[in-house]
């Protein structure tokens, strides 16, 4: 064990004096975490630090305090502070690599890339080139070309009912890379102590990406009506991540009733509702409802991307933002990777402009529900004892088993089957989901789905 105290990097951006704290809390998290700070090292007395930083003492003290409290650092009598050996997070894990022998991959989560629309985006990758002017091609706006933020902010102006302009309009690479940029900008703020809540079930994904900017993560139970705001309330977060239009994986809409509980939450609270607009394009037989940003445009950071109803591989997408935090947010962008590929951008405002995401999706719509109505009736036919939910919109339903069966146990069964399907499952150390398989059905044609399906009945043999 090391007795000296180390030389501390540790740069604070003395602009923003309220978020002194938690920028040292960072900044020594981070080192921790990456290993600069190693286990046993002694950190300098919070007087040292507090004189070398310029900063008061009870800034020094409160960092130190609450570091202790999440278990980095430990206090000795005689010894003063000191670095504990921490496991740091996983890397964020991969897919799962599929069995040797998969036959029918029911897993959710992809759209069917085989419906790319090649023509139509090339079409518009010509024409954007033709367009592009010198600037666009050099170091552009964090906030994305000005084409596209106009295109953006009329297409979810018409489509979902925001109410934006295109100065409100971030590009960005993908909801997660969104996520990851909003998280950074909340864990500068209060929300950082006051944590960020998720809703459970909910992608496993986006609770990683949160801690990892250094907020606190607080899973917020779901139930028929979708994220439970009393439990929200309670919970004292500074803001939530839900998916009013299709709650992932449960597939629940969020109710009227919820909607105005969760807008008036954020009114009252001053926290903020970060809306993952998580499949809205695909809505079968449900009316169409407006996006949250709509009624509390002050409250709601709402997102999306082309990942779903084109590509993911394309990685764009956007966030509507608040006047309050966008100066923070395009901060953040700016010191990460600067801005989303021009040409990228460009050929996306082609393409929709164009009417060639509305065709698209036309298109697309019709051929989900196909396969949606094929997999209602194979289920029916082959697994009459299980009831599924969640299918009026997006690409996967949620089949409850019968009671009494565990759902990881089906799900690796049928794997060694060569049938890939999800168990529903809650967050670690959060109560149990009733037993169910989420099911994706996009990437499968109907007949793909009824023989998957059959052969699904037979190895679970719960028919
Ligand atoms: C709940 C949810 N939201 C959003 C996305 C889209 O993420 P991205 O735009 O980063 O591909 C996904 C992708 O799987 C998702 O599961």
């Amino acid at each position: 064990m090391s007795t000296s105290s180390p030389e501390l990097f540790v740069e604070l951006d003395r602009s923003r004096p309220r978020g002194l704290r938690a920028q040292l809390e960072r900044s020594l998290r981070d080192a921790i975490r990456a290993g600069r700070l190693r286990p046993g090292v002694r950190l300098p007395s919070s007087r040292a630090l507090a004189a070398d930083l310029q900063i008061t003492r009870g800034v020094v003290v409160a960092a130190y305090d609450q570091l202790t409290a999440e278990g980095y650092l430990t206090s000795r009598q005689g010894q003063g502070t000191v670095v504990n050996a921490v496991t740091r997070p996983d890397p964020p894990r991969r897919r799962d690599p599929p069995p040797a022998t998969v036959r029918y991959d029911f897993r959710p989560g992809d759209p069917d890339v085989g419906l790319f629309p090649h023509a139509a985006w090339a079409r518009a990758t010509r024409a954007a080139l033709r367009s592009l002017s010198d600037d666009a091609l050099g170091y552009g706006d964090p906030a994305g070309l000005p084409v596209l933020r106009e295109t953006l902010a009329d297409y979810l102006r018409r489509v979902r009912g925001l109410s934006c302009a295109p100065g409100d309009v971030v590009v960005c690479n993908g909801f997660s890379h969104g996520l990851s940029l909003l998280a950074r900008v909340l864990a500068d703020r209060d929300t950082a102590e006051r944590g960020v809540a998720v809703e459970d079930p909910g992608h496993p994904s986006w609770r990683g990406q949160i801690e990892w900017a250094g907020a606190a993560c607080l899973p917020v139970e779901v139930d028929d009506e979708g994220v439970r705001v009393d439990r929200l309330a309670a919970s004292g977060a500074g803001a939530v991540l839900t998916t009013p239009a299709h709650q992932y994986p449960t597939g629940v809409v969020l109710s009227a009733d919820r909607r105005i509980a969760l807008t008036d939450w954020a009114r009252t609270s001053g926290g903020y509702v970060i809306e993952d607009d998580y499949d809205a394009e695909y809505r079968y037989d449900r009316q169409p409802v407006g996006a949250l940003q709509g009624v509390a445009p002050d409250h709601v950071i709402h997102a999306g991307s082309l990942s779903k109803s084109l590509a993911p591989g394309l990685r764009l997408g956007w966030l509507v933002v608040p006047p309050a935090l966008r100066g923070e947010l395009l901060a953040v962008r700016a010191h990460s990777d600067r801005f989303t590929t021009s040409l990228i951008q460009a050929t996306a405002a082609e393409f929709i402009r164009h009417g060639d995401l509305d065709r698209h999706l036309r298109r697309t719509r019709r051929i989900y529900r196909q396969r949606r109505d094929a997999l209602i009736e194979a289920l029916h036919r082959h697994l009459p004892a299980c009831h599924t939910t969640g299918i009026s919109a997006g690409l996967h339903a949620v089949v409850r088993l019968p009671d009494g069966t565990d759902a990881t146990r089906a799900a690796d069964t049928a794997a060694r089957h060569g049938v890939l399907v999800r168990p529903l499952r809650s967050g670690p150390g959060r109560p149990s989901q009733p037993s169910a398989l989420v099911m994706g059905y996009s990437t499968l044609t109907p007949h793909r789905i009824e023989e998957g399906i059959r052969h699904l009945a037979t190895v679970l043999e719960l028919s």
